[in-house]
């Protein structure tokens, strides 16, 4: 298994390039399914996700093709096996996505449910209640969603659903489903990301009716057919958010290219209150700091979009660990997403969980240690730990990494990091 070796004390200078934006890309791959036309996605991040996403459509029978250019062409014009296996799902619960394009266009699904995940239980009885609405019957045989259209139906049909809480994956699959769907579908209470507005825009170019995405509610209309398409996958935010909480703690003037702070402004707000300097520049954003010990910590809770992202808790809490003052981390999303609090207090930071919050007192320095990823955003927040502690420190189990970071290391290397990568 691989591992980060990092020695920490090093400024961030220069500039990075944003890859493709993991969440956006996971949907994408699946709205492929939705036409027998070609698909070109462009910007494509080289992640452990998409590799396991890209195994998972070529085992229905979807013909991928993947240059080294960041494109992929894909054809579903010959899927032969609408089943979404175990092995795929346990890897990664976006695998869910497939299940909406699946019954809107073939009308039967085979997704295998996604297990226990390190970060919550996460359900999916959303996605279910959503395509049960727009006449899909779902039963769960031996671990798997079972999903076909009820009797006498040849299409899904349009509905208005309206969910418990906000989901973003369930609000991908529906949108998908819609799009393909007889009539109008009514989405109420749906999530606002910017990943769900570029999957509409895809979806928009392959001939789907779609309003309101971006917003809480979003008209569908389906038509009776999609066709190929040619799409440029949005940066990633919560990789620019990565980058600004590392130049904020290491200190450095670094140029986040590809980096939209409309994507991003509650925590570019969180970080300009703790004292950064972040600018909207030509080309991206550019982010200034004289240091985790010039900044105050900032206390904040997660909320959906466009509020403070759960995927962005545990980096802006590593930054928290070393700026000034006390800090109150209110973690509303997840119910298990303080995984990495015992792997920072390793490295020397004072922090205490009491349920939904974690209160971080901030200290002058960390120290090196050896610690272990849990899930993906923990891992990136021991890498930002690390490159301010003293001495060495060795990150490992670094796969959860590389399920949705592309090339960290290197983007950090060349930005002036102590960081290497040790294959073991
Ligand atoms: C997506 C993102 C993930 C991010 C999360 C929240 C992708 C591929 N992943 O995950 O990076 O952390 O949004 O911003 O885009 N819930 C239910 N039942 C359901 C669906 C969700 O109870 O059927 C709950 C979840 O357990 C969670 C909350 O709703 O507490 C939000 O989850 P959701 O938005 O669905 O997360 P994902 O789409 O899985």
């Amino acid at each position: 298994m691989d591992k980060l070796l990092i020695r920490g004390g090093r400024a961030l200078t220069g500039q990075v390039t944003l890859s493709g934006a993991k969440n956006a890309a996971l949907p994408e791959l699946c709205a492929a399914l939705l036409t027998a036309d070609p698909v070109t996605l462009l910007n494509m991040p080289k992640l452990r996700d998409v590799t396991t996403m890209l195994a998972l459509i070529r085992h229905m029978g979807v013909e991928v093709n993947h240059p080294q250019d960041g494109s992929v062409l894909l054809c579903a014009s010959d899927l032969n096996n609408p089943e979404a296996p175990y092995e795929l799902v346990k890897t990664m619960r976006a695998s869910v996505l497939a299940l909406g394009p699946l019954l809107a266009r073939f009308g039967v699904a085979r997704v295998s449910l996604p297990g226990g995940c390190a970060i919550g239980s996460r359900p999916v009885d959303q996605h279910i209640k959503g395509l049960a609405a727009m006449g899909a019957e779902i039963v769960v045989e031996h671990g798997d969603m079972v999903a076909r259209l009820s009797a006498g139906r040849s299409r899904l049909v349009g509905a208005r659903i309206a969910t418990d809480m906000v989901t973003v994956t369930g609000t991908e699959n529906f949108l998908m489903a819609a799009a393909l769907a007889d009539g109008e579908t009514i989405l109420e209470n749906a999530a606002q990301e910017p990943e769900i507005h570029d999957l509409a825009e895809m979806l928009i170019q392959m001939g789907a009716n779609i309003e309101g995405h971006g917003t809480s509610r979003i008209r569908i209309v389906g038509v009776e057919k999609l066709h190929g398409c040619t799409h440029h996958i949005v940066a990633d935010r919560i990789e620019a958010g990565t980058f600004l909480c590392a130049v904020a703690a290491t200190g450095g003037d670094v140029l986040v290219r590809h980096g939209r702070m409309e994507h991003m402004e509650a925590v570019v707000e969180k970080l300009r209150d703790a004292g950064v300097t972040i600018t909207a520049v030509e080309g991206g954003i550019r982010v200034q700091s004289k240091g985790a010990a010039t900044l105050k910590a900032q206390s904040f809770r997660t909320t959906e979009y466009p509020g403070f992202p759960t995927d962005m808790q545990a980096q802006y809490m590593a930054l928290n660990c070393v700026a000034q003052g006390t800090s109150k981390v209110t973690e509303t999303i997840f119910e298990n997403r303080f995984m990495h609090v015992n792997e920072l207090v390793r490295l020397g930071a004072h922090i205490q969980i009491d349920g939904k919050i974690a209160l971080v007192e901030g200290v002058q320095q960390l120290s090196g240690a050896t610690v272990m990823a849990t899930d993906l955003r923990a891992s990136a927040s021991l890498v930002i730990a690390a490159l301010v502690a003293d001495g060495q420190t060795q990150v490992d189990r670094i796969y959860h990494l590389d399920r949705g970071y592309d090339q960290m290391e290197t983007k950090l290397g060349a930005l002036g990091a102590n960081i290497e990568r040790v294959h073991s």
